[in-house]
C-alpha cells in the first residue's frame, strides 16, 4: 500500500465554562487554542516493517504490533485503519506536542487528532472531523474512563463549541457539534500551576461527592450549566465584562466541587487583583492551568502577578481573532 509523506497538526483547547458539570449532561463551552499545537508526521518505511510509532516528548518508540489497546497511539492507529478498512502500512508515525501534559489543555486529545489526521492523509483518505472526533473519543477513554467528549470535539472541529454530552442511543459524536461565534476576540492568559493533575482522579472525586450528596451537587451542576449558557451569550455579544463575571462565578462553584487547590486560588486571586476581567481554573483542576480574561491594558500586569504568585509558565493567546 503506498504511503505518502505527510505532516498534520491539531490545536490545544481550553474550557471557558462548564467543566465537570458537562459530564452530568449540562452544557459547557470550549475554544481551540490554535497557536499551541501538537504535530504528527508519517513517512514511508521499509517493506515488511509494519507501522512504527514514535512519541518524541515521551522518548518512546515501538511497533504497532507490540502495543495493546491501552496504548493510546496503538489504539488510535488501529481505529484509523479499521475506519479506512486498510491493512497496517509500512510507515513511521511520529508525534510531538507544544502543550503541557496533564494540565487541562487537551494534550492527549490534541496528539490523537494530529496523529489521526496524518495517518489517514498518508494513506490517501484523510478522515473528516466527525470520524477523527469519534476515534479520539475512544482513545480518550483510556486516559479518562468516562470522558464527556468535549475535548475531542473542540479539537477535531477546531471551532468554538457549545457542547452538551450526547446520550442518544445512536451513539455520541456522529453529528456536527453546535458552534458559536466570537463577537469580540477573547484575550486570554493561560498560567500553569506546575502541578500535574489526573483528569480521571478529579472526575472520580467529583463523582464520589455527587454520589454522597446528589441533591447538593445537582444544584451546583445546574448553576454551572446556567453560567455556561449565559457565557455563550456573552461571547456572542462581545460582552467581555459580563463574561469575566461569569468566569469568576464558575470558579467559585468549582471550588465548592472540591477540584481547586490553594495554589490555583492564589493564581486566580492574583490575576483578578491585577485587573483580569475574570479568572478560573480550566479543565479537570486539582492542578493544571488557570485562565484569565484580560485586556490589552492589563495583560502584562496580570502576567507579572501570576508569575509572582507561583505560575511556572504563562501564555498569552487571543481566540476569535479572525472575527475581529
Ligand atoms: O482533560 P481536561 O483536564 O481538560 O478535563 C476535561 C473536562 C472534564 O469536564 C473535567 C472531564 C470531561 O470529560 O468533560
Amino acid at each position: 500500500m503506498p504511503v505518502k509523506k505527510v505532516e498534520r497538526s491539531a490545536p490545544g483547547k481550553i474550557i471557558l465554562c462548564g467543566e465537570h458539570s458537562v459530564v452530568y449532561g449540562h452544557p459547557a463551552i470550549a475554544v481551540p487554542i490554535s497557536d499551541m499545537r501538537s504535530y504528527a508526521r508519517v513517512v514511508p518505511g521499509p517493506a515488511g516493517q509494519g507501522l512504527r510509532i514514535c512519541a518524541l516528548d515521551l522518548n518512546q518508540e515501538c511497533a504497532l504490533m507490540e502495543t495493546t489497546d491501552t496504548h493510546p497511539l496503538g489504539r488510535l492507529a488501529r481505529l484509523v485503519l479499521r475506519e479506512l478498512d486498510l491493512p497496517e502500512p509500512d510507515a513511521v508515525l511520529t508525534v510531538a506536542s507544544e502543550l503541557p501534559i496533564a494540565s487541562g489543555m487537551g494534550s492527549g486529545a490534541s496528539i490523537s487528532v494530529a496523529a489521526a489526521r496524518a495517518l489517514s492523509a498518508a494513506l490517501g483518505a484523510e478522515l473528516p472531523p466527525e470520524a477523527i472526533s469519534r476515534i479520539t473519543y475512544e482513545v480518550e477513554k483510556i486516559h479518562h474512563g468516562t470522558p464527556s467528549g468535549i475535548d475531542n470535539t473542540v479539537i477535531a472541529w477546531e471551532q468554538p463549541v457549545y457542547f452538551v454530552k450526547d446520550t442518544s442511543p445512536r451513539g455520541p459524536l456522529d453529528d456536527r457539534p453546535e458552534m458559536f461565534e466570537i463577537h469580540a476576540p477573547l484575550k486570554l492568559l493561560i498560567a500553569n500551576s506546575g502541578i500535574a493533575s489526573s483528569t480521571k482522579e478529579a472526575v472520580d472525586e467529583v463523582r464520589r461527592r455527587w454520589t454522597a450528596t446528589p441533591a447538593y451537587y445537582d444544584i451546583v451542576f445546574n448553576c454551572i450549566g446556567a453560567i455556561a449558557r449565559a457565557a455563550r451569550a456573552a461571547v456572542e455579544q462581545g460582552a467581555l465584562h459580563a463574561l469575566g463575571t461569569l468566569i469568576n462565578e464558575n470558579h467559585e462553584l468549582l471550588v465548592k466541587m472540591g477540584v481547586s487547590l490553594p495554589q490555583l486560588d492564589q493564581l486566580i486571586a492574583a490575576a483578578r487583583a491585577a485587573g483580569a476581567l475574570g479568572a478560573k481554573l480550566t479543565g479537570s483542576g486539582q492542578g493544571g492551568n488557570i485562565i484569565a480574561l484580560v485586556e490589552d491594558e492589563t495583560k502584562d500586569a496580570v502576567q507579572k502577578a501570576v508569575i509572582k504568585a507561583g505560575a511556572v509558565s504563562v501564555w498569552q493567546t487571543t481566540v476569535g481573532l479572525q472575527d475581529a
